[in-house]
């Protein structure tokens, strides 16, 4: 079946929080991200970056609007297939699971959808080469833990591509890292939107980032710019 151009469709979403406190925060958002496209979100803090990638990522509801991820319409009843499938997440803080081994982190989704992951399974083959294509090879059977920030950062990015996703969203996924290090990572990022024709939706405080992408937004006042 031929692949949608449009991974990502969000037409005029919009967020009103009521509890604990009535907070209008988007109010109209249209974005559309081409596959081999990389889209930036920067703005102020408390705009509402993180709700909005939320939003576009499956993870929480928008008050209102339509997302259709490679055309398809997101519901109730198909977001946790769509989001298993199609999407992955990056995170500043990593969210790993410590106490696991870097090779288990990067199983993870493959455990939770309940593939083969022994030595020798597709799931466990795809793992070591996304390890090899971070750099991190070597460290497979450490524990997360004993990793530097920006190693944890690249086993994240090399979770994110473990099952093969069309779209990936990374909130501020250089935000704990120094400059040369932060420089690895986006680079890892835009090489394989590019390499392999994914989709990258990036919030970020780092304007050189924000260049690098093929978009750059702003978000203020609910409204994307
Ligand atoms: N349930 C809620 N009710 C009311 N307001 C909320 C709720 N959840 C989040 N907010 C508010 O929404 C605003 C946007 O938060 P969000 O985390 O999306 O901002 P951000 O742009 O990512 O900021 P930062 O750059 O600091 O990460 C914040 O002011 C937050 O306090
Ligand atoms: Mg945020």
């Amino acid at each position: 079946m031929k692949k949608h151009p449009q991974i990502l469709q969000a037409c005029n979403i919009h967020k009103r929080f009521k509890k604990p406190l009535d907070l209008y925060l988007l109010k109209g958002i249209d974005l559309t991200v081409k596959r081999g496209e990389s889209a930036a979100i920067v703005g102020k803090s408390g705009q509402g970056k993180s709700t909005l990638l939320h939003i576009l990522g499956t993870l929480e509801s928008s008050t209102t609007g339509d997302l259709l991820i490679g055309g398809e319409k997101v519901s109730f009843i198909n977001k946790s297939r769509i989001r298993n499938k199609q999407l992955a997440f990056i995170f500043q803080s990593f969210h790993l699971f410590e106490d696991f081994s870097v090779l288990d982190n990067i199983l993870m989704p493959a455990k939770i959808a309940r593939q083969d992951t022994h030595p020798g399974s597709d799931a466990h083959q795809k793992a070591m080469e996304d390890l090899v294509a971070v750099g991190l090879e070597k460290r497979a059977h450490f524990h997360a833990k004993l990793l530097s920030g920006g190693e944890k950062q690249r086993v994240a990015i090399a979770r994110a591509l473990c099952n093969d996703p069309d779209l990936i969203f990374a909130d501020e996924p250089t935000g704990n890292l120094d400059d040369e290090t932060s420089a690895q990572i986006q680079e890892l990022l835009l090489n394989c939107v590019k390499k392999n024709n994914k989709a990258l939706v990036v919030v970020t405080h780092d304007t050189a980032f924000a260049n690098k992408c093929h978009t750059c937004y702003n978000l203020e006042n609910g409204i994307l710019l």
